[in-house]
């Protein structure tokens, strides 16, 4: 098949791309490297020994996407290009709104206007705001999220289902992603934020390198079992595994809207990411426990009953394989820098 990825040289973009092109499908980028490198491209080159096409450009831009839309004729659409910071949103709705929906605005109009029907949407377990129970279902209730990167998500989603109410050829699967980690196990692709990260994993990352010299543990009086944050660690190459299997879907079964978690199933605390960490690096994380920070559930975790029974999705890999590729990657982009 033929595909579009945009946001294709981000962290999970690009080990989408490696992965369909393992595959055997054939991909075309685009991304303007807003919050990447080119040099991404050149690495997924080297992992997969094959060049993909790839546009720099914005994908508001519509005369540029309908340019690509005529050349390279797609059949289905990848789309992952957007922004993510959920504290950056917060300080900067408008640019959060206008980038997540417009691009989101033209993918749409490319679809009715050049007979592309598959869609793949990058929503975030954000959408169930604070739990009422775990693990999440699909059916679980979607609530005013905490923040606008997570109001574009959850707008986002309605959008895309009142467009597929009106297209009924449209095959368009939303994943809600819990919480991606991990890293290429080459070492050439992962997740290297510019500054002090938001998010555990590549904060712990940075700890590890000796970059940053102890974590932040964000609360420790939680009604959870150690008493911190619980989340559902997806290894990133599992995570692209389960949109392999839903373009499989979309393009087999032509479901219409397909709304599916994914995650593992598995909680894990704060305290025991630092565990397995230092068990699977050898590596000491130092830490110290502050209040909580704002905004943060308790406990967040997947229910994978329908991506199992729906699409086949199980994980192949823990969260120990997780911290090991995680730090493989930032060690060896620790080198390159140098
Ligand atoms: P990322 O920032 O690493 O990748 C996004 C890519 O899109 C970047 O390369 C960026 O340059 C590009 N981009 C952004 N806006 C663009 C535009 N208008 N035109 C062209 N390119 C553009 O993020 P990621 O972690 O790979 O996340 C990918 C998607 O998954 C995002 O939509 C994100 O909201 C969603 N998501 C991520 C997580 C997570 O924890 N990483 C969790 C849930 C959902
Ligand atoms: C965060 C976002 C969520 C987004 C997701 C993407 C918030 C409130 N939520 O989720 O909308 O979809 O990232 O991956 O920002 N922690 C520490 N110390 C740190 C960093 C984190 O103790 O330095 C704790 C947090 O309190 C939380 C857990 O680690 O309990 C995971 O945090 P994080 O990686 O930021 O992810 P989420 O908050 O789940």
């Amino acid at each position: 098949m033929k595909v579009l990825v945009t946001g294709g040289l981000g962290f999970i973009g690009s080990h989408m791309c490696v992965s369909l092109i393992e595959n055997h499908d054939e991909i075309v980028i685009i991304d303007n490297l807003y919050n990447s490198k080119i040099d991404v491209l050149n690495r997924i080159e080297a992992i997969t020994k094959v060049r993909p096409t790839f546009y720099q450009f914005d994908v508001q831009d519509v005369n540029r996407l309908e340019e690509v839309f005529k050349k390279e004729k797609p059949e289905a659409i990848i789309h992952f290009a957007g922004y993510k910071a959920v504290g950056e949103s917060v300080a900067k709705p408008l640019m959060y709104y206008e980038n997540n929906l417009d691009s989101t605005f033209a993918l749409l109009k490319m679809m009715e206007k050049h007979g592309c029907n598959n869609l793949v949407f990058s929503s975030s377990a954000t959408v169930y705001g604070v739990p009422k129970e775990v693990p999440l279902t699909e059916d679980s209730p979607v609530q005013s999220a905490t923040s606008p990167y997570g109001e574009t998500k959850l707008m986002i989603e309605r959008i895309l289902t009142d467009v597929q109410k009106v297209h009924p050829e449209f095959n368009i699967a939303i994943l809600r992603y819990f919480n991606p980690v991990g890293a290429h196990k080459s070492g050439l692709l992962g997740e290297d934020p510019n500054g002090i990260p938001n998010n555990l994993m590549p904060y712990i990352n940075k700890v590890a390198v000796g970059e940053l010299d102890h974590l932040n543990v964000f609360g420790d009086d939680y009604s959870t079992e150690d008493g911190t944050g619980v989340r559902d660690y997806i290894h990133v190459v599992d995570l692209v595994k389960g949109h392999l299997l839903a373009l499989k879907k979309l393009s087999e079964e032509k479901p219409g809207l397909f709304i599916c978690n994914l995650g593992t199933g598995k909680g894990t605390s704060v305290l025991e990411m630092v565990k397995a960490y230092e068990k699977a690096t050898g590596i000491k994380i130092p830490y110290e426990i502050k209040p909580r920070r704002p905004g943060d559930v308790a406990e967040n975790y997947a229910s994978t009953e329908k991506a199992k029974k729906e699409m086949g999705f199980t994980c192949d890999y823990t969260i120990l394989d997780a911290c090991k590729d995680g730090y493989h990657f930032q060690v060896e982009e620790e080198k390159r820098r140098k």
